[in-house]
């Protein structure tokens, strides 16, 4: 059960888990526990305080999460203080199990896992489904999300343990976040602007967690070759400049404005 101040810790590629996570810190403060939001891509594991109860927010990505977000969740450290631990991701549907993995991590550096809940959002990938669709379906999401906030406040929250077929996911998803960061595959999915439309704004550069976007005074910005596909440039792009090469007709999905993820 949440005692104390909470320190949610989230990453959100195109606004879903942002949602989320904001549903869940306004029923937490409504009940009186002050809370703490803190993007992953701005915070270090290490500096965070043990005493607070921990929470983790971030989307499925390859029926895993993205590479900087298992590194804050490995880099946490340990703890003697039974610190308390949740955990919430947003999916389009398939995540294979990454609960178990995680309790696990957690488990063994000592914090005492509360609750975790993956939860279903629009998919923001391959097929982008229609206004109303993905409307619904975020509604849908947050009443979930406000429910699993409440548990968590009341005690009544479960971590299920890794099952074979948990781990067996994570491990071959382990091999295909691999194959993402190949320089093979960095190449061939290359996220490209088109000069023509970009008005070198450089909003792309301050919205990318990994710094893989560069961009000179008055220049067409550029890829790197660090991409870790959270799709949150080329879909919070204001001139639609980017390209977006995994989504039919390459349309694309965004839950929140550039702005909440410039603050
Ligand atoms: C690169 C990538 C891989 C994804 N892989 C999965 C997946 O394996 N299973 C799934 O259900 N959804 C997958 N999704 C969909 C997202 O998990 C889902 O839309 C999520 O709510 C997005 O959250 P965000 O808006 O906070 O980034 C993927 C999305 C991206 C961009
Ligand atoms: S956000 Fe779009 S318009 Fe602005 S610099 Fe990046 S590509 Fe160009
Ligand atoms: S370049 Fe775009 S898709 Fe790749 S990590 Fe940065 S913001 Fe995400």
């Amino acid at each position: 059960m949440v005692k104390d101040v909470i320190d949610f810790y989230y990453f959100s590629g195109t606004g879903n888990t942002l949602l989320v996570v904001q549903k869940m810190r306004d029923v937490f403060t409504e009940k009186g526990i002050p809370v703490n939001l803190h993007p992953m891509e701005r915070s270090k594991p290490d500096n965070i305080n043990l005493n607070h109860t921990i929470g983790l927010g971030f989307p499925i990505a390859e029926l895993s999460t993205y590479n900087f977000v298992w590194n804050f969740i490995r880099g946490l450290p340990e703890t003697d203080q039974n610190t308390e631990i949740f955990m919430v991701d947003t999916l389009a549907g398939i995540s294979g199990g990454i609960v178990g993995p995680v309790y696990e991590i957690v488990k063994k550096k000592g914090y005492h896992p509360i609750g975790a809940r993956e939860i279903v959002m629009p998919p923001n990938i391959f097929y982008i489904e229609d206004e109303e669709t993905s409307k619904e379906k975020v509604q849908r999401g947050l009443i979930r999300a406000e429910q699993y906030a409440g548990e968590l406040c009341t005690g009544n929250s479960q971590w299920d343990k890794s099952s074979i077929f948990s781990r067996t996911v994570y491990y071959t998803s382990l091999a295909g976040l691999k194959i993402t960061e190949s320089s093979v595959n960095q190449k061939l999915l290359h996220l490209k602007t088109d000069e023509a439309e970009c008005k070198s704004c450089g909003i792309c550069v301050k919205l990318c967690p990994v710094h893989n976007i560069t961009m000179d005074e008055g220049k067409t910005p550029e890829h790197g070759f660090n991409c870790e596909y959270c799709l949150r440039c080329t879909s919070l792009c204001p001139r639609g400049a980017i390209s977006c090469p995994f989504n039919y007709q390459g349309k694309t999905y965004h839950a929140v404005k550039a702005k909440e993820f410039l603050k």
